[in-house]
């Protein structure tokens, strides 16, 4: 099967970036989902990102997604693509102290069956970033746009847009790279920002709405699908509409079955 041959690891995406070869990552939430994006084989990374809170739990933000939605996503996500490289989101307030990392960063691996965990920030995170990888635990960092703190930055919007906030970020980048971070995702930071993190780290960067200089690109599946309603992020490009195609499905079914066509008696011609 595709997704035992093409199944990514995490050493390989450090060689990717030094070969000039872009990394792929979409977000996975569910078992069908995880499936069909692994077995295209075309998938480096499937994040169990914790904005599956506004797509799957209707949510407006990541803030309320707990610990146990994550670990049971995860595990859905896993089952499905049981060979990919599976990253899943340490959720809000799960890992403010080094104990809780650990225990969160456990359930996400013990009981969902993920490869790596993800959190969010950089300097201040440094000693849990250390702590969780001395315990054997991979760990992907996130800087820039950070959803969990949403409320702090008053809404959705780019950061390091000054000099002294694209020096910060780099200095964050680095933070996270000498405490053993594998890759840092980059989200909604102009594109020289992004490119000068790129540039300075030898790990490898994700972008999401950070432009085209990054070592890899990541979007949300459901943006991807055109499966997030009517207001998508302005970087999210719609590589597909499915919303139409399941209402136009949703119709067809409704008109056949009060048409009568649908289902067929036994016996009758097709
Ligand atoms: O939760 C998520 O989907 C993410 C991506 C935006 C990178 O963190």
């Amino acid at each position: 099967m595709k997704q035992t041959s093409r199944a990514v690891r995490i050493p390989s995406l450090r060689k990717k970036k030094e070969q000039g070869e872009k990394i792929t990552m979409l977000t996975a939430s569910n078992s069908w989902m995880a499936r069909m994006l692994a077995e295209t084989g075309d998938v480096d990374i499937l994040l169990v990102g914790d904005s599956l809170g506004m797509v799957e739990l209707g949510y407006d933000s990541t803030i309320p997604v707990t610990l146990d939605d994550m670990v049971r996503h995860t595990r859905a996500v896993r089952n499905g693509a049981p060979n990919a490289l599976v990253v899943a989101d340490l959720p809000f307030l799960t890992y403010t102290s080094d104990t809780d990392a650990l225990r969160s960063a456990a359930r996400l691996m013990q009981e969902g069956g993920a490869n790596a965990v993800k959190l969010e920030g950089g300097a201040p995170l440094v000693q849990t970033v250390r702590r969780l990888v001395d315990a054997g635990v991979p760990v992907m960092g996130h800087l820039g746009l950070l959803p969990q703190s949403v409320h702090q930055l008053g809404g959705y919007r780019q950061q390091a847009t000054a000099p002294e906030e694209q020096e910060a970020l780099v200095a964050d980048a680095l933070a996270l790279e000498a405490a053993g971070a594998f890759s840092i995702v980059v989200e909604c930071i102009p594109q020289e920002a992004a490119r000068l993190v790129t540039e300075t780290c030898k790990i490898p960067t994700i972008g999401i709405g950070a432009g085209p200089f990054c070592d890899g690109q990541g979007l949300v599946t459901h943006d991807m699908l055109g499966l997030s309603g009517s207001s998508p992020p302005s970087f999210a490009k719609r590589f597909a509409e499915l919303e139409a195609t399941i209402s136009e499905a949703t119709r067809a079914f409704a008109q056949e079955v009060r048409g009568g066509e649908f289902p067929k008696a036994a016996g009758a011609a097709k």
